[in-house]
């Protein structure tokens, strides 16, 4: 191992730590899309390709709007979900907008995707792909490769902009809650596990081919890309008495809907009806979702898995509470039960795993 394995500081202060050897050749054969390496961020042991560090910066001194609603979470915690409920809400609650035939991630930009798009697993994105053509449109002269294709185009985007990020709140602007609204979704994490198994086979931008047993334990051991899970927990539920910050839960969204999209309501101040609340229930519930699949935009297959979606399903996999059950051996739960009660203790949170 090398002596020296710390390099820079980010703004955000944190130190950044290649990864090495044998650490990194386990990741590099499990998940074949990290082709571009990985890094871990200190104070945190945060995770990421190393690719996030072109634009960590920028994403740390992101200039936010007061109009802005930030929306944060874990991965597979139910992102899409809430960018679909929360955007309806703002621009649809009449279920009349044309803009809603654009996908959710058009709609609602993840600031840092451009980490995921040096993956070799995924082709160039040449100037006649439909996302090239689409930045040319929103970022005219701009370079798209060495500013960020994606960071470009939610800095474009118009007011009022709805915006996605799986980044935690210690790598984000720090003037953030005085700056915009802020939305936390969180879900429990024997549920998140099953589905970010399914969703790092389905995209290949992550490519996992290791064993559900070994995908288990790169979670309960830390290491996995935007992790540890808990500390991106622990850093919202720290300010969920912020007044520009609503932390809220999948499971508490799923099985009292119109309760949750009430408070948000309240949050957002989109003074909506209930009629019009009963619209965005209806358009953003599992089923509608489902059957409009819309997720990426147009080219957004590159992305994507096919052979893999045809044999195990789409994106859209069960949008359930408790869809875990079953699916863990005795020795993985308890290993899960274990990691949850050495992290929960310090937190508080009383999840609910079941529905
Ligand atoms: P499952 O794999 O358990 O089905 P993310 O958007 O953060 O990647 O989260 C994806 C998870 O949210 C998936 O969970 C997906 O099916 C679920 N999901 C997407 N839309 C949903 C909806 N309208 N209602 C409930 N769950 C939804």
């Amino acid at each position: 191992m090398c002596s020296d394995r710390t390099t820079t500081t980010l703004a955000s202060g944190h130190k950044i730590i290649h990864l090495e050897g044998e650490e990194l050749s386990r990741q590099e054969k499990d998940w074949e899309g990290y082709t571009e390496g990985l890094v871990r961020l200190t104070p945190g042991r945060w995770l990421f390709s190393s690719t996030f560090i072109q634009h960590a910066n920028k994403y740390y001194n992101f200039k936010m709007r007061e109009k802005d609603v930030l929306l944060m979470t874990y991965t597979k915690c139910g992102t899409t979900w809430l960018q679909e409920v929360v955007w309806t809400m703002r621009n649809n609650p009449d279920l009349d907008n044309p803009m809603a035939a654009a996908a959710v991630n058009t709609r609602v930009p993840f600031i840092e995707m451009d980490l995921f798009l040096k993956s070799k697993k995924i082709p160039e994105i040449e100037a006649d792909h439909p996302m090239m053509k689409a930045f040319q449109k929103m970022c005219p002269g701009r370079d798209a490769a060495a500013d960020g294709m994606f960071l470009q185009m939610a800095e474009s985007a118009p007011d009022s902009r709805t915006i996605k990020t799986h980044l935690p709140l210690s790598l984000l602007p720090q003037n953030l809650l005085d700056t915009c609204k802020v939305v936390y979704l969180a879900r429990n994490p024997r549920d998140a596990i099953v589905s970010f198994f399914h969703h790092a086979r389905i995209f290949r931008i992550h490519s996992y081919t290791g064993t559900f047993d070994d995908f288990v334990q790169y979670f309960v051991d830390d290491d996995f890309l935007y992790g540890p899970y808990w500390l991106h927990l622990k850093e919202a539920w720290e300010q969920r008495n912020h007044p520009n910050l609503h932390f809220m839960f999948y499971e508490d969204l799923k099985t009292n809907n119109m309760k949750e999209l009430k408070k948000l309501n309240n949050f957002l101040n989109t003074k909506l009806t209930d009629q019009q609340l009963n619209n965005v229930s209806h358009y953003t519930s599992f089923p509608e979702m489902k059957a409009r699949n819309s997720l990426l935009g147009e080219g957004g297959d590159i992305f994507l898995n096919l052979d893999i979606i045809n044999k195990d399903g789409g994106f859209y996999r069960k949008g359930e509470v408790g869809s875990w059950k079953g699916k863990y051996t005795k020795e993985q739960d308890q290993k899960i039960n274990h990691w949850i009660n050495k992290n929960l203790g310090d937190i508080g949170i009383d999840f609910k795993y079941t529905a």
